[in-house]
């Protein structure tokens, strides 16, 4: 049985026995395709490791059956489109669709979390919709893996690519059958998966990236502006933190202001603590937490104690991120919080220990590049009790 020997974890992880399992995912994983009555089957691809891989599983099975394309929602990074075109040239051919103006469209403006990651969910579906139907495919292939449906149906968020998980009809809905087969697996085997199946390093190490893309770290109120100050700021801390292989690290900015936090302590070791308007999305207990970002300020005596600030205010307050306060100055409207972790399963994940003089450098930089940005620290909460994204 397939999806039994899917859910397996391997726990023996001697290398043999490992590729031995993998090898057996995929050929399985191909005859099962190969058996389903696919006239045209269409994968949306991001350049990531999860998509590609699922696209080329589905390719080695139905060949040119499968219709690959790229969304350019708006809210990925410089220049990505291209990029992940020529990245994958020798992979599989790729269509790049422009669908920012409808993104925009619908998106700009809206600040809860949640709603944006279901909006986001909505028009992404509606244009592979159109797109199925323009290339008569009666299929979709994803790259959902595990992780994705367990957090969304656990009500952590809204994962931009999970359905059929939550009751969708996608044939009613979208006019499409899904096919999902990394669905059951965890990123380490869809690495070891994309290795076997000879996709190349840059992609099977690209960091992960968000379907809602830049949408979900312009943190609350979505603009244009706010867009544009976290794509500046991305590309900086993307090219100085590279050399770290680091799981994640990326930027994400959101308005330089604050609210009166009446329930949380005004200081904490000789810290002082504020907090912003803005809310972002934890994990306690299990269960999704929508609570405040607290922004911690001061001298520290020890620089490694920055590491364990997050622990007072997260367990006894509303609050799902800590950030350390790097560099601010009395102008600009925008904060951006650098975000850096490192993970096995993204279940799970933990703070790295960046050498101070390097987040600063970074900082300086991110303000010395963008006049709109007033002050920059670093997240310092693991997962739990925060999540790797801000929304
Ligand atoms: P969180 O924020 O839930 O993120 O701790 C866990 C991992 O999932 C990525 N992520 C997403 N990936 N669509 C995706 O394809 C999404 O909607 C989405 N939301 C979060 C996140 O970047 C991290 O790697």
């Amino acid at each position: 049985m397939v999806k039994a020997k899917f859910g397996v974890r391997y726990l023996n992880k001697s290398l043999n026995t490992q590729l031995m399992s993998i090898i057996e995912i995929i050929n399985d994983t191909i005859s099962r395709v190969k058996s389903l009555p696919i006239n045209c089957a269409l994968a949306a691809i991001s350049g990531g490791v999860d998509s590609t891989t699922a696209a080329v599983l589905v390719r080695r099975a139905i060949g040119d059956r499968l219709r690959a394309v790229f969304i350019d929602t708006g809210f990925m990074r410089t220049n990505e489109p291209d990029q992940v075109k020529s990245l994958l040239s020798n992979v599989l051919p790729i269509e790049i669709v422009d669908a920012r103006d409808y993104f925009y469209r619908e998106l700009i403006g809206i600040s809860d979390a949640e709603e944006k990651r279901v909006r986001f969910r909505e028009v992404f579906y509606t244009v592979l919709s159109r797109l199925a139907r323009e290339f008569s495919c009666d299929w979709l292939v994803q790259g959902t893996i595990a992780p994705d449906w367990i957090e969304t149906k656990g009500g952590i968020k809204t994962q931009h690519n999970v359905l059929e998980q939550l009751g969708i009809n996608t044939v009613e809905r979208y006019g499409f059958k899904l096919i999902e087969p990394l669905r059951e697996l965890y990123k380490d085997q869809v690495r070891e998966v994309a290795r076997q199946l000879g996709i190349p390093s840059e992609i099977i190490n690209r960091q992960p990236f968000p379907g809602p893309g830049l949408s979900i770290r312009a943190v609350g109120r979505l603009t244009l502006e706010k867009l544009d100050v976290v794509r500046r700021a991305t590309e900086i801390v993307e090219r100085r933190l590279a050399d770290l292989s680091l799981s994640q690290y990326f930027a994400a900015a959101w308005e330089y202001e604050f609210e009166d936090g009446r329930d949380l302590p005004r200081s904490l070791d000789g810290l002082s603590v504020s907090v912003f308007r803005v809310r972002a999305t934890g994990v306690k207990g299990d269960s999704r937490a929508y609570g405040h970002v607290a922004l911690v300020k001061g001298n520290l005596a020890n620089w490694e104690d920055v590491y364990g600030i997050y622990e007072a205010l997260t367990a006894s307050y509303d609050v799902t991120h800590v950030i350390y306060g790097l560099v601010e100055r009395p102008r600009g409207n925008y904060f951006v919080s650098i975000r850096a972790i490192s993970t096995e399963d993204f279940m799970t994940a933990d703070v790295p220990r960046i050498p101070p003089d390097r987040l600063m450098a970074l900082a300086r930089e991110i303000m010395g590049n963008d006049e709109r940005v007033a002050a920059v620290g670093y997240d310092v909460t693991p997962k739990p009790p925060s999540t790797i994204e801000y929304e």
